[in-house]
């Protein structure tokens, strides 16, 4: 697997990504040249060797001309400056990892774990072979958020499984923030208006009964409109975009995912699901409601049926059958949807 070039903030190395930095944090404004050359200590004629080499990677939202070069203003671009002047966190997004396009960051993730410390977020622009849940396709077109964040928590691997829910919960609520009425569709989607806007695949690596590393990936339609969606997926998937008819700053969103992602991951790691079920079950899709549940794994023969309850401590799943009997389902190989 080849994993591409990344730029670390902080502690990058290259140039290039400071200069392309200090444009991202200033759209709109023109720096000459003479003023690139001087804050990054090169020459004029270096500037300009590595603006090309920028527009080459394709950054193409800076502008160059004799003048000097700009960025200019409102360009939705991810930037880890931009993540990082939102966040409050403590250890989460500290160290951002950012590429234009990969395969999948959840992948890069993986490789990157070994040098990255806790905490670190891998994100990209676009990734060609986005993975969902089971061996799903995630579709990752430019505009939307595509984030995965190494973790490496000191937990037995079996508690583990809930945090899926617990990442769904943190992006309903930033979604929130955002004006959306978000909730979280056991085990792993956010939805509006019930369609999906967002998905959550936690993948982990273990050994010996310990974690090595943790990789919580979170894809979200921000700035995609869902008619541009393949058939199959865009009737029943929704954007930011579609929702508020706005481009939203993905900046901010991505460290509004944060902000409310780490004191719920840190309260998980102190008392497990348990602690969050009260705050979780008001936000979670169909309680109260018919529904069923199919392993997906297996098709469709095994359909459960039942009204939705709420969640038990582990964060199976609870359904009451019409007969009284409370059923629970772990995660799994398990899709639920609305009957
Ligand atoms: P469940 O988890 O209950 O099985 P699901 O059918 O949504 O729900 P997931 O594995 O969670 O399945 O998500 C992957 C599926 O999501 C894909 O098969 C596709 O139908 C849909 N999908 C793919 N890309 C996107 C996207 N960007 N936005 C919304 N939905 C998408
Ligand atoms: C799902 O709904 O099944 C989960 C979708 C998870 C998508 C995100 S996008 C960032 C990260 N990289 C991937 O390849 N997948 C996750």
């Amino acid at each position: 697997m080849n994993t591409p070039d990344y730029i670390r903030f902080p502690g990058n190395t290259r140039v290039k990504y400071d200069i392309l930095y200090m444009l991202l944090e200033s759209q709109g404004r023109v720096f000459s040249w003479d003023e690139i050359a001087g804050r990054t200590g090169i020459t004029v004629e270096e500037a300009k060797r590595n603006i090309q080499s920028l527009l080459d990677e394709g950054f193409s939202v800076i502008t160059a001309s004799e003048a000097g070069c700009t960025v200019s203003e409102g360009q939705d671009s991810l930037s880890a400056p931009g993540i990082y002047s939102q966040l409050r966190t403590q250890v989460l997004g500290r160290q951002i990892c950012y590429t234009l396009t990969t395969a999948s960051t959840n992948d890069d993730a993986r490789v990157l774990a070994e040098s990255c410390p806790d905490g670190t977020l891998v994100i990209c622009e676009t990734q060609t072979k986005g993975k969902g849940r089971l061996g799903r396709q995630w579709e990752s077109p430019r505009g939307g958020i595509f984030m995965s964040l190494i973790l490496k928590p000191e937990i037995q691997p079996a508690r583990i499984p809930p945090l899926a829910l617990v990442a769904g919960y943190a992006t309903a609520r930033a979604l929130e923030r955002a004006g959306l009425n978000a909730v979280v569709k056991w085990p792993n989607d956010v939805l509006v208006q019930g369609r999906k806007l967002a998905g959550i695949l936690c993948e982990i690596s273990a050994q010996q009964g310990r974690i090595q590393y943790l990789i919580v990936g979170i894809g979200i339609n921000a700035n995609i409109p869902a008619a541009l969606m393949p058939p199959g997926v865009r009737e029943r998937s929704t954007s930011v975009l579609d929702q508020t008819g706005k481009i939203t700053d993905r900046n901010l969103l991505i460290a509004g995912v944060l902000n409310e992602f780490e004191p719920c991951y840190l309260r998980f790691l102190e008392s497990g699901l348990e602690d969050l079920i009260p705050e979780i079950e008001p936000k979670l899709a169909y309680v109260g409601s018919p529904v069923m549940i199919h392993n997906a794994a297996l098709g469709s023969e095994e359909i459960q049926h039942g009204i939705l309850q709420g969640l038990d401590s582990d964060g199976s799943l609870l359904l009451s059958s019409s007969a009284g009997e409370i059923k629970r389902f772990a995660a799994g190989d398990l899709s639920l949807r609305p009957k």
